[in-house]
């Protein structure tokens, strides 16, 4: 067993939705489902900081339900819904509309809160509102706020909120047009790009306002080395700053896009080697605290066209542990930690997940072989859309189950329902 105490050898006794009994040989009481965990890691759940559910407004890409269980596959016992539907999640009445459709799913749903009316960067949402209902992060995600004085006045107001701006870091007029990262392959190919410096841009901006408000932000899917350095000096100043990076960001290149396949368009876009180094480099040092899916399904109508046309985004759920397991030199208690228990803290939802499997605590887990291999398989995939660029590849390290409150939603890696 692993998680944020350490590593230990034990058996997990689970009722009423709990953690009844950790420690060595326990019998199971008559009648109780045993799940052999034998070679395998029993672990805090993970938490997915950055999904598209897409609902409501793109239920042929994805549901809240084909996502949950997308997500418990991949390990995942909570993540938090972006909203970025359509409509926008930028109301109490319209979270509340995705919690309720997450109560019965096969992972615990948060819900994303938008920082701006519509995420159209004009007028500030009624966060207040939203926070009533729990929300605890705001983003306009899949745009950046580009107006700073709006941007200084919601981390104002979020700090009055206790909650968290997560910014997707784009300046729109520098990268206006780029489909791709801006360098030698989008020169060889011949496809508009957008430069590094639209995504540092505005992370510098928002370290600066940071500063300026003592506001907490936590910046969206980092990409570029010149964010993991500006992020390792404003921890290093202390500054209240948080990341995530995507796995995709740390284990492909904007040379794949040689291939004009559309899986491989993504915003952020796939960078370089010297990017992916740091990506990984900032992951192993503590600057990037969470490893988060940016789970962005498409339907194939919005795939399957020229590359200049077509939606950004790829799948995530089901395989970012294995790649994180297979592409990353880490302990797998640093895995865990950017998985489970870091994301968990920053989504606020640590008196539920990633904390310690210990008496008394929701039995939110999972089981990892993280020995076992295997291929992906884009068509046996659980999740709605099919648009994941990792199709072929061989990765090491499986979810074997998932309990969600105690529930097997996932035995032997096939869902329960
Ligand atoms: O590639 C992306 N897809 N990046 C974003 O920021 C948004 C996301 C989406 O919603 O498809």
């Amino acid at each position: 067993m692993v998680d944020i105490t350490g590593e230990r050898m034990a058996d997990v006794l689970v009722a009423g939705g709990l953690v009844q009994a950790v420690g060595q040989s326990i019998d199971p009481p008559a009648g109780a489902t045993v799940l052999d965990a034998a070679g395998c890691i029993v672990a805090p759940g993970l938490v997915d900081l950055h999904t598209h559910l897409r609902q409501p407004g793109r239920e042929e890409a994805e549901t809240v339900e084909t996502g949950s269980r997308a997500a418990a596959l991949g390990g995942y016992t909570a993540v938090v819904a972006m909203p970025n539907t359509e409509p926008a999640l930028d109301s109490a009445a319209a979270v509340r509309e995705v919690l309720e459709l997450g109560m019965s799913v096969l992972c615990d749903v948060r819900v994303a809160g938008a920082i701006t009316v519509g995420r159209l960067g004009k007028d500030l949402a009624p966060m207040g509102e939203m926070a009533d209902l729990g929300v605890r992060l705001f983003t306009d995600d899949g745009d950046g706020v580009q107006d700073a004085r709006l941007m200084r006045r919601a981390m104002e107001y979020a700090s009055a909120l206790g909650v968290t701006l997560a910014q997707h870091c784009e300046d729109k007029v520098l990268a206006a047009g780029g489909h791709m990262h801006e360098g030698e392959w989008s020169s060889r190919l011949g496809l508009p790009g957008q430069p590094a410096e639209a995504e540092e841009l505005m992370v510098a901006r928002d370290i600066t306002l940071a500063r300026l408000t003592g506001g907490r932000v936590h910046f969206l899917h980092l990409s570029t080395a010149g964010s993991v350095a500006m992020v390792r000096a404003a921890k290093a100043e202390g500054l209240a700053v948080t990341a995530e990076a995507a796995p995709h960001h740390f284990t492909l290149t904007d040379a794949a896009v040689a291939s004009y396949e559309t899986n491989f368009k993504v915003n952020p876009p796939l960078r370089t080697d010297a990017d992916v180094a740091a990506v990984k480099a900032g992951l192993a040092d503590g600057t990037i605290d969470a490893i988060a899916t940016d789970h962005a399904p498409h339907a194939a109508e919005d795939k399957e066209v020229p590359f200049d046309q077509a939606r950004p985004g790829m799948l995530g759920l089901e395989t970012a542990l294995a790649l994180a397991l297979t592409e990353l030199d880490l302990p797998i208690a640093g895995v865990l930690a950017l998985l489970s228990w870091n994301p968990a803290r920053i989504a606020g939802i640590e008196s539920a997940h990633g904390g310690p499997v210990a008496e008394g605590r929701p039995a939110n887990l999972c089981v990892i072989d993280p020995a076992a291999t295997w291929v992906v398989d884009a068509g046996a995939l659980a999740s709605r859309a099919r648009n994941t660029p990792y199709a072929g590849r061989k990765l090491t390290g499986r979810v074997h189950h998932t309990l969600l409150r105690g529930e097997p939603v996932v035995i032997d890696g096939a869902a329960t329902r």
